[in-house]
Formats: structure tokens, C-alpha cells, sequence
């Protein structure tokens, strides 16, 4: 067993040295470090999930993308422990190259890569809202499930902080419940997990009436039942952020979806009152004069192995000829960002002019969480696989090839592929703003 500071002597000049770089996807995570060799050994911190012939990263354009969405999915819900652990990290000295469990090796590019790291990681510990995740790692699919919610979360830019009950300290988890605006709680085993127990008990202790609740079960077998509890809080009167998530089946890519979507959701609702403010501070004729830019309507329709999305767009521009390829400004928190990452496809539907009234609506209703948002829309699927819609104008089918990150939006560039227009003489349904501020 070692713990952080202790050194283990392999001979020949090796002497590892260990540090604590807890809550980096796992709550036990260590770093090793091999002063001779000057290479960090970091578990799953810095990896991505790329595979190549490459054993380094000497190919930063083709890799970054996947970097920066393993760095979202595990490392973005801790951003707090990301910072602690680089900064026991700096204190190494030199690192040469950073020996990460996924993907290629880091060693031309580890001062980038690792300021990445730092730069999202304060970014995102910023807001002033947290959200803390209680689970435990080591039980059911409490760990993805958690990290899906997680995720959803942090698209928003609100804070997550993620706490394995059953290791956490008392101090840390009553840190944590006084500090986050919403606590979201993963139901632990019903029994033989004292430390589990003991935290969840802290935790109920701990509340209080303006903080807001969330429960999902771990699918573990032998969960804490969720109604009691739920009832318990209640009584405390918190307020219960979404109905209890209850898991029938091993969970799928859906149960993942519902759980980011459910997520975002929570996010968003927190930042509520935020963003009606800076809406109202913008400048009225400025804001005037920026709704003078319009564009056309089109819905963005994906499918990913199981899971469906759509979406209205109307920041949809083309951007070249060689190959043919347009842009869409994808705000960062939509449901569908998920499926718009590098290499994913779907299709572009063009709206048409006056027939664009019903799907507009249909498509801008407020869904619950994992919903399917094609229910009594007419589609038939395109060559790769997403729908097309039955009465759109024209589409486009499309395979996302970069992404660049503007402040609250991916300006997601696309690739087209193949395309067809229903009617020749049609044209495209364009729309018209007043204010610049909305879309
Ligand atoms: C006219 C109009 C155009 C829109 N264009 C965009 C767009 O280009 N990019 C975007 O991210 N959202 C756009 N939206 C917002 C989304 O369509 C809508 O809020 C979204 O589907 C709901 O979020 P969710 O899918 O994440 O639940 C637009 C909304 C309207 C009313």
C-alpha cells in the first residue's frame, strides 16, 4: 500500500514517487512518477480514446478532438480535483512524457495538452454554482451512471464535484453538501457498505430547505430503495429537482442519454435566473442591429447506435467548396451536442418556405429527458442511418469534421456527404429576428 509522498525503489535508478490525484475518474487514482525517466504515470487522467498505429502524440490536430471529449466526459465533473492534482503534480519537476492508461503516449505536446487541463479545469470551477454527485464507484453502473449525469451537468457550465460515498472522509462530504447549491445522490447497496451508509447519513444531516435533491438508482442488485429516501428528503423540504430515476433493465446508450439529458436539464434550471440578467443588460440598439442578420430554418436529426436526437438550427452557414462542407453554431449546452462530436453524422433537413410552421413546432416543444422527439413525425432513414424528415425541403447528409469552441457555443463544421431537394422550385424557409440576442 503507498500513499502520496512514498517512493518505491525498482533499482537500476528508478525510483517511483506517488501522488494522490484523487476523484480523476476514480476516487483512488495515484500518479507514479519515474524520476529517471522523467515519464508520469497517470491512470486515465490525460488519456483519450483514440487508437492508432502511433504510439505518440505527434499528431495533435487528429487527437485533440477526442482529447478534449474524454477530458468532458471523466475529467470535466472534478474539475476542482484536476487542478489540486496538477498542482501536486508541478511540484515533480519536469515531466517528458506522461504514460496515460488510453490512447497514445504524451511527449511532443505534454506543456499543451497539460495547460488544456488547466485552462478547462479553472474555467469550469469558475461558476459560481456546484452541483455535488454522491456514488460509489465500485457498485453497479453507479459510476457511468453518474458520470453520464454528470457530464449533462457540466454542459451547462455549472460546477461538478463527484464524491464515492463509501471513501469519502466525513469532513469532505459535509464540505461539499454546505457548499452545492444541489446534491444528486446515487442509491448505494441496502447493505454491507458502512461507509456508504455513514455518508448518506451525513448527508441528510447536513441539508437544508434551500438546497434541491436528485435520486437515481445504480442498477447494483441490491439498492438502498429510492422512496423512503426521497420521502425523507421531502420532509426536510428540499425540493426534488426530477422524479427519481429508476432503472429497470442494464443500463443501455438510452439510459446513459436519459441521464446526461437529465443532467442538462438541472443545469440549466440553475442557471435560470443568471441568464435572464445578462440578457437585460445587453445594449438595445445593438441589440437591434445584430437581429438584422437572418438565415434559413433546418432541423439537425442524428442517430448514434440507440440513441436519437433533433434539433431547430438557424446559425447554419455554408463554409466551403473543396470539399463541399457548412457550419452550425450548436449552443453548448442542446441535448444534441452529444451526437455532434468529430467523425459523428447526421443530417441537415431544409425547412421549407411556408410548410415550416408544424415541425418548427413540433421540434421546439420542450422534451423531457430522453424522450424520443420523432413521435408522429413522418421520416425514412438516410444512408447513414439518421432520419430524414418526410417534409422538409431538401437534406443534406453531413459527417462533423472540426469543431472550434466559441464561448457558449461549438461552431461544429460539417462535411456533407450526399444530399436530395424534394422540389426544385422550393425555397427555403427564412427567418427573421428582432433582437440579436436569441436565435
Ligand atoms: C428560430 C430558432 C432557431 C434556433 N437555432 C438554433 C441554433 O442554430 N443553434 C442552437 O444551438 N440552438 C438553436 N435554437 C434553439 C433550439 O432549437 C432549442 O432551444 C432546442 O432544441 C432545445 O434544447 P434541447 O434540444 O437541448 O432540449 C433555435 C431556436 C429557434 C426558436
Amino acid at each position: 500500500m503507498v500513499k502520496n509522498g512514498d517512493t518505491l525503489d525498482l533499482g537500476n535508478g528508478h525510483m517511483l514517487e506517488f501522488v494522490n490525484a484523487p476523484n480523476l475518474h476514480w476516487p483512488d487514482t495515484i500518479f507514479s512518477y519515474d524520476r529517471k525517466t522523467q515519464v508520469l504515470f497517470t491512470c486515465d487522467a490525460f488519456g483519450l480514446h483514440y487508437c492508432s498505429d502511433a504510439t505518440y502524440d505527434e499528431d495533435l490536430e487528429k487527437i485533440a478532438p477526442d482529447f478534449r471529449f474524454y477530458y468532458e466526459c471523466l475529467m470535466a465533473p472534478n474539475a476542482r480535483s484536476v487542478l489540486s492534482a496538477m498542482k501536486r503534480m508541478d511540484a515533480l519537476g519536469q515531466v517528458a512524457t506522461i504514460a496515460t492508461g488510453h490512447g497514445p503516449l504524451l511527449r511532443h505536446n505534454v506543456e499543451e495538452l497539460t495547460g488544456r487541463y488547466r485552462r478547462w479545469s479553472q474555467e469550469k470551477s469558475k461558476s459560481e454554482t456546484t452541483v455535488g454527485i454522491f456514488y460509489t464507484s465500485d457498485y453497479g453502473y453507479s459510476d457511468r451512471l453518474s458520470q453520464a449525469l454528470g457530464r449533462g451537468v457540466t454542459k451547462t457550465g455549472v460546477n461538478v464535484e463527484m464524491v464515492d460515498m463509501r471513501l469519502a472522509e466525513a469532513a469532505e462530504v459535509q464540505e461539499l453538501v454546505s457548499r452545492a447549491q444541489a446534491l444528486l445522490v446515487g442509491m448505494p447497496p441496502s447493505s454491507g457498505a458502512k461507509g456508504a451508509q455513514a455518508a448518506l447519513s451525513l448527508i441528510l444531516a447536513a441539508v437544508d430547505s434551500k438546497q434541491a435533491i436528485g435520486l437515481f438508482e445504480s442498477y447494483g442488485g441490491d439498492d438502498e430503495p429510492i422512496d423512503p429516501l426521497a420521502t425523507k428528503f421531502q420532509d426536510l423540504e428540499l425540493k426534488i429537482l426530477f422524479d427519481p430515476v429508476r432503472i429497470k433493465d442494464t443500463p443501455s446508450e438510452a439510459t446513459y442519454q436519459l441521464l446526461d439529458e437529465t443532467g442538462t436539464d438541472l443545469g440549466q434550471a440553475l442557471n435560470q435566473a443568471k441568464k435572464i440578467k445578462k440578457i437585460k443588460a445587453l445594449d438595445a440598439d445593438l441589440q437591434k442591429a445584430l437581429g438584422r442578420i437572418s438565415s434559413g430554418l433546418y432541423i439537425i436529426t442524428a442517430k448514434k447506435s440507440d440513441i436519437k436526437g433533433a434539433m431547430l438550427a438557424s446559425w447554419v452557414s455554408q463554409a466551403s467548396f473543396k470539399p463541399l462542407g457548412f457550419t452550425v453554431a450548436v449552443a453548448k449546452d442542446r441535448a444534441i451536442e452529444s451526437l455532434m462530436q468529430v467523425g459523428d453524422r447526421f443530417v441537415l433537413n431544409v425547412l421549407e418556405e411556408n410548410n415550416y410552421g408544424d415541425l418548427m413546432k413540433h421540434f421546439l416543444k420542450r422534451f423531457p429527458p430522453g424522450a424520443d422527439r420523432f413521435q408522429g413525425v413522418r421520416t425514412r432513414p438516410a444512408e447513414n442511418g439518421s432520419p430524414i424528415l418526410a417534409d422538409a425541403l431538401a437534406y443534406l447528409e453531413c459527417e462533423v469534421a472540426s469543431r472550434m469552441e466559441m464561448s457558449d457555443h461549438w461552431l461544429v463544421y460539417c462535411v456533407v456527404e450526399d444530399g436530395k431537394v424534394s422540389d426544385p422550385e422550393g425555397m427555403t424557409a427564412v427567418h427573421h429576428r428582432k433582437v440579436g440576442n436569441y436565435y
